[in-house]
């Protein structure tokens, strides 16, 4: 199956597909988590968050010491969860240099010294030579809505998208695990988008609605292996 076959998808480019939108929203974000705490939006809540993270515990496969990369980390809550859990090899990065200073505020706050943010944009030209942080191998990399933010972009370009997936492809270590959570993509828009590279090895289980005789799930997680 060819990558550049996918045209399908239902929903429009929108302006969380541009990097104004998120410097935007981490500005407003920084200013609420300095005056009031708040550390701003879970993506999806906590609950697509734990599914994720007690499935990776029963998997056992990542152990707590193993290196970790959250692609477009945002306020990084995934990683101080993680953290909290005894991880401690951990990496997020986001193209928002105010992503990446609310999160480091957040993980001062909350005293947790293990996680390395860092600035950088996952489609960029030569990414994976340009950032440090990117030029190492992950056990575990983890996208909790950046996949469906990269589709955003307006005049969605599938080289984008496949940008994206080399960046997963090369930081991925030979033995790890990719674990994609999406609201915009249905399990079979992302098996037929990322199985060009990867193959399914577990589809965590979320919450289904049904309607109309049809079922359907309102956020999918997906897990990853390199295909050989
Ligand atoms: C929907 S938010 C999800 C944030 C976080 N993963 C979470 O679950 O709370 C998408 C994130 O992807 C980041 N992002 C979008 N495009 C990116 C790119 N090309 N490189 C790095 N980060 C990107 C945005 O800045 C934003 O923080």
């Amino acid at each position: 199956m060819s990558a550049s076959s996918d045209t399908k998808r239902d929903f429009v480019s929108s302006e969380l597909g541009t990097k104004e939108y998120w410097d935007q929203a981490y500005d407003r974000e920084i200013k609420s988590f300095n005056d009031v705490g708040d550390v701003g939006e879970i993506w999806f809540g906590e609950d697509s968050q734990e599914r994720v993270l007690d499935w990776l515990e029963d998997y056992g496969g990542v152990v707590t010491e193993d290196p970790v990369i959250d692609l477009g980390c945002g306020n990084g809550v995934m990683l101080l969860e993680m953290a909290k859990r005894g991880y401690s090899n951990l990496t997020g990065v986001d193209y928002s240099e105010g992503a990446v200073q609310l999160a480091r505020s957040i993980a001062d706050k909350e005293e947790v010294a293990c996680i390395d943010y860092q600035v950088a944009d996952l489609i960029a030209d030569d990414c994976t030579r340009k950032y440090t942080c990117l030029t190492r191998q992950y056990k575990l990399v983890i996208d909790k809505g950046t996949y469906d933010a990269i589709s955003l972009i307006p005049g969605d370009d599938i080289k984008t998208r496949q940008a994206y997936l080399k960046t997963v492809r090369q930081i991925l270590s030979s033995d790890g695990v990719f674990v994609i959570t999406s609201c915009n993509w249905t399990k079979e828009q992302l098996l037929h988008f990322w199985e060009t590279d990867f193959k399914l090895f577990k589809t965590i289980p979320t919450p289904s609605f049904q309607f109309g005789g049809k079922k359907g799930s309102t956020v999918t997680s997906l897990v990853f292996t390199h295909k050989s």
